[in-house]
């Protein structure tokens, strides 16, 4: 949600900010906007819609001096306060016009801020939240002459009296070659270059330029010029950063010849899962998740899990939870971040809250997180991204090491997340003994089996992508999903995969639910004039277990897909290969690898997620960036 980008060093800052934006389309927008100070002046452009809509506009009208000057800040604006307009597009210009605002986040206190500046005098230009920090950063300066350490003072006054989430930047016209940013609750990182500095949402905004990046913390104030890095709390004190080098390199955020970000992603699923997998089983099978900064003893006086994300996070929690309770013994409750602090969930000092996050900046997942904290409860994370405010805030971390994930929809974060909290719940069972030890010691060995297995499945989708671009055609009014055990969960995610992508109505079920109501959707084909079916009725896409281990679930499911094929449903059946009961019921028939059951999501997600993407793009959607929705979702 929301990009930001500033600069200041030897380039034009136009084309590194807008370079930058670019790499930050990800996040979700719907208006884009610059200012470039050059000659003490500070030149605005700003347009709703794409970022090409910003550039065609610079192309045909520019100033030169928007091309000189080398300090400059850039936004990509997801609306909350005031629709997605020119007018309501970043930058925010005080009214003298000396300063220039970008804004991530909310401030919830606006509405007071506003009555006040108006009642001064102060006409808006703008509906949004963010103008009201340019006037009170131009009200804090009037009076004084411009120097990069007198906006940042401003900043930090201002920051006192803002409630809610923020990251700013700002640049004022009379300090040339500086730029101020400042960060409460939303993401802001600082590049380190030589003889230039960078501050952005994150580090794909910069990675062309540098790898050497500093974390900020919480309720910091950083100060950028060519040559340094200032940072300090909301109170003035000297603070630190956290440097890191960032070891993804600026191919990792390329589509290195795939038409969308997302078929790549989906491509990469074997690399991300052995890289998330790396390191972490020993030769003789025990898990090492040193890095995880939770004693044995911590782990063994665990007597509850609570698992809390959103999304495509909370699906790869879903599936953990099978695992976890089967492994451990331990019980495991899955939770919307969303609605868990809102409950006022039971929570103490042997309580483990898992966050998983592939961003590490959702804001519903950051609040449980923080709540869990106030409850006394141990909090670790499964995060993607380096240096974000939800690893960093929880008392452990694992990270994933799925590379960057640009395309909205999530793809490979799901299977890393699977491969993470498959590891925790390993550990977790080796360090306390458990019942099932051979078990165990089999699902250690067969999750190193899960590249190859992935692989395979991507060997053979081409029939998935036909499926896709037939379907797209379809005038069917629901698409449903059904799968039993972690195949649930699956059907959710092939679900929500569906609806975000395709913009169709999609519903995942416990295959077991469907007779308790949700089968009266299911219909056949529709009649001709002659009273002959033409096309096909509901799709309903089936997750089959394999019959293998726990056979009663599989022909429990088989059961399910006959009720809805004898009720006119065109039946898509994914089942694993040498399975030929299903055979007879499948209308359309799609093979993954023989995987044991708890495994079977890292196989059986695949398909789906190459059916929507095909069914989107056959479509004419945009895959990359489905409309309304944003990458990281920094509100609550
Ligand atoms: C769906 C999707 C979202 C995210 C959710 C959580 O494809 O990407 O549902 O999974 O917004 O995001 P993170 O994992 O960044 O906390």
């Amino acid at each position: 949600m929301c990009g930001i980008v500033g600069y200041v060093g030897g380039q034009q800052a136009l084309g590194v900010v807008l370079d930058g934006l670019r790499r930050l389309e990800y996040r979700g927008y719907d208006s884009a906007g610059v200012a470039v100070l050059a000659n003490s002046r500070l030149l605005l452009a700003k347009k709703a819609g794409k970022l090409s809509n910003l550039e065609k506009m610079l192309a045909e009208a520019a100033e030169a001096d928007l091309r000189a000057g080398t300090t400059g800040i850039g936004h990509t604006r997801w609306a909350t306060h005031g629709g997605p307009t020119d007018r309501n597009a970043h930058p925010h210009l005080s009214a003298d016009g000396r300063i220039a605002v970008i804004h991530n986040g909310i401030i919830e206190n606006f509405a007071k801020l506003r009555a006040e500046l108006q009642a001064e005098g102060i006409e808006f230009a703008s509906d949004t939240d963010t103008e009201c920090v340019a006037h009170l950063l131009a009200a804090e300066l009037a009076g004084i002459d411009g120097s990069p350490h007198a906006l940042a003072d401003a900043m930090r006054r201002v920051c006192g009296r803002l409630e809610g989430a923020f990251t700013l930047l700002a640049v004022d016209a009379q300090a040339p070659g500086a730029v101020v940013g400042a960060r409460r609750n939303s993401p802001l990182v600082v590049g380190r270059g030589n003889g230039e500095n960078f501050l952005a949402s994150d580090v794909s905004a910069f990675i062309e330029h540098t790898r050497e990046a500093v974390e900020l913390g919480q309720d910091q104030i950083v100060l950028i010029t060519a040559d340094t890095i200032e940072i300090t709390d909301f109170a003035g004190n000297p603070a630190e950063g956290l440097d890191y080098h960032v070891d993804w390199d600026a191919r990792a955020a390329e589509k290195d010849g795939h038409a969308w970000f997302m078929l790549k992603e989906i491509a990469e699923q074997p690399q991300a899962v052995a890289d998330t997998l790396r390191g972490r089983i020993g030769e003789t099978g025990e898990i090492m998740l040193d890095e995880v900064r939770l004693t044995d003893q911590d782990l063994r006086d665990v007597d509850k899990v609570f698992i809390v994300s959103c999304g495509t996070s909370y699906h790869a929690g879903l599936v953990a939870k099978y695992a976890i309770e089967h492994w451990t013994r331990i019980p495991c409750e899955v939770e919307l971040a969303s609605e868990f602090r809102y409950r006022d969930p039971v929570l103490d000092r042997s309580t483990l809250v898992v966050v998983i996050s592939q961003s590490g900046e959702t804001m519903d997942t950051l609040m449980a997180l923080r709540h869990a904290k106030e409850q006394k409860a141990r909090v670790l994370a499964i995060c993607n991204t380096n240096g974000s405010t939800i690893p960093r805030e929880s008392d452990a971390v694992l990270y994933t090491h799925g590379g960057p994930e640009i395309a909205v929809a999530s793809t490979k974060a799901f299977l890393t997340q699977l491969a993470a909290c498959f590891l925790v719940g390993l550990h977790l069972a080796q360090v306390r003994g458990v019942k099932y030890a051979d078990e165990v010691a089999a699902v250690v060995a067969q999750l190193q089996e899960m590249p190859a297995k992935i692989e395979k499945v991507l060997a053979g989708m081409d029939a998935v992508r036909e499926l896709g671009r037939e379907l797209a055609d379809n005038k069917a009014s629901t698409v449903l999903f059904i799968g039993r055990h972690v195949g649930y969960p699956v059907a959710l995610e092939g679900a929500l995969k569906l609806k975000e992508l395709a913009y169709m109505h999609a519903e995942g079920f416990a295959a077991g639910e469907l007779k308790h109501g949700p089968i009266a959707l299911i219909g056949g084909p529709s009649d001709d004039e002659a009273g002959n079916p033409v096309g096909h009725g509901t799709p309903v896409i089936c997750i089959v277990p394999s019959p293998a281990g726990r056979g009663l679930l599989h022909d429990k499911i088989v059961s399910n897909i006959q009720e809805v094929r004898a009720r006119g449903a065109h039946t898509i059946v994914i089942a694993e290969e040498g399975d030929d009961a299903v055979i007879p019921y499948a209308d359309v028939l799609v093979r993954v690898p023989r995987t044991p059951t708890l495994l079977a999501p890292f196989v059986t997600t695949v398909p789906l997620q190459v059916l929507a993407a095909a069914i989107a793009d056959a479509r004419g959607h945009d895959v990359d960036q489905p409309r309304n929705l944003a990458k990281s979702v920094t509100v609550e």
